[in-house]
């Protein structure tokens, strides 16, 4: 058999193996980093202090890896429960990261024909965690400036009965909080669960976590990954213990692994700290926001989280394609969000980081922009 051959009837094997949907997908795209200033995904950019690590390596260095991590972890669970003010109502269940919490509650309410409802443009992987587990996924766009159309999402829970809803709170990509009425809206209207995913919480200070228990359907989501964690991969959820009793039957076993156990139970035990840093991103984010909206050609959008969006004013739909190869020229990351939905046309998101790399950024877009120095020479 030729090589050509064996290429082949390997590929026919594959066809004959993977669904066929899951051959058509990308994988989750994530840029190579390496030797760029990165703000392209909402990371924290602090590390703990010295005598803190210190102390954290300590302790991970006695813990038990030849034992499998405990399904739930009683220590981790309370000091989340007190850091993050968790009501006794509610009954929490841990994930790798939020992301795969997503996915749990996917697989344990795809009934046949179920469906999940969000607004768009929105986080991604509540339509890739729908789509995945066979369920039916509609998304009711933001108005143009990326406010909730409250009205389009009433009737639309009104005409498909969505088994579950995502509300980012604020929004990815947007950064838009949206009115807390509207939210309250959403939950008495709809027939099943609202997971109100506050990722970036720590930016926003308000939440709808002193709710969870209380309220019948709703669900509260978290992660650690925006409070200088994301390496740890851990998220958790909030909610009636109906909920939660069934979400952790899809649970895949062990799923948190002991190191993240360790690691987010002793930095939450030091919440004061990651507040504190949460504190210089808002500042962070205004002074970022002044100096993008005073920049030529450059809107920013209202944000409440660790990121703004900004859009490059242009007749030209490669505009900010160009813009976002200037600062990789000049190594720094952001994130292109021009083809990701109609609304986001010629839009790119950063990250709020330290002065020096907003700093770098700001040198770099200005040199970036159209008319900018370094315009001419980045490639369309
Ligand atoms: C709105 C939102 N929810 C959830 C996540 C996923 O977080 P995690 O790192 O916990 O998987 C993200 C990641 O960027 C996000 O933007």
């Amino acid at each position: 058999m030729s090589q050509d051959d064996r290429c082949a009837s390997l590929a026919a094997r594959v066809a004959a193996v993977v669904r066929e949907d899951v051959r058509g997908m990308v994988a989750y795209p994530v840029a190579d980093s390496e030797g760029f200033v990165k703000l392209d995904l909402m990371e924290n950019p602090f590390s703990l202090p010295e005598d803190l690590r210190t102390e954290l390596a300590r302790r991970m260095s006695a813990l038990a890896v030849n034992r499998y991590p405990a399904p739930r972890p009683a220590r981790l669970l309370s000091a989340i429960r007190r850091a993050m003010q968790v009501p006794d109502s509610a009954q929490l269940l841990l994930g790798n990261g939020s992301d795969e919490l997503i996915s749990i509650i996917a697989w344990a309410c795809a009934r046949p024909g179920a469906r999940v409802l969000s607004v768009a443009p929105s986080f991604v992987m509540y339509e890739a965690s729908a789509r995945l587990a066979g369920m039916d996924f509609t998304a009711v766009p933001l108005r143009a400036d990326f406010s909730l159309d409250l009205e389009a999402l009433l009737a639309a829970i009104r005409e498909h009965a969505p088994q579950v809803i995502y509300l980012a709170y604020p929004n990815n990509p947007t950064g838009t909080l949206y009115p807390r009425a509207d939210l309250e809206s959403v939950l008495q209207a709809a027939p099943g669960i609202v997971v109100v995913d506050e990722a970036y919480q720590p930016f926003a200070l308000d939440s709808f976590m002193s709710a969870a228990g209380r309220i019948d359907n709703l669900v509260v989501m978290r992660t650690v990954s925006k409070s200088g964690m994301a390496g740890a991969r851990l998220g958790y959820l909030a909610a009636k213990p109906e909920w939660i009793e069934q979400f952790d039957k899809v649970r895949p076993p062990f799923n948190v692994n002991v190191f993240t156990q360790c690691y987010a139970e002793f930095v939450l035990e030091h919440q004061d700290v990651l507040d504190r840093q949460a504190a210089v991103l808002r500042t962070g984010r205004t002074e970022l926001a002044h100096a993008l909206a005073a920049l030529p050609g450059v809107s920013v959008f209202p944000s409440a989280g660790n990121f703004l969006l900004f859009r490059i004013e242009s007749s030209d739909p490669n505009a900010a394609q160009r813009v976002f190869e200037g600062l990789k020229q000049q190594k720094v990351l952001i994130k292109n969000l021009s083809r990701a939905h109609p609304l986001l046309a010629n839009c790119l998101r950063v990250t709020v980081s330290f002065p020096e790399e907003n700093a770098a950024f700001l040198a770099a877009l200005t040199a970036s922009l159209p008319g900018g120095p370094r315009a001419a020479l980045i490639e369309s």
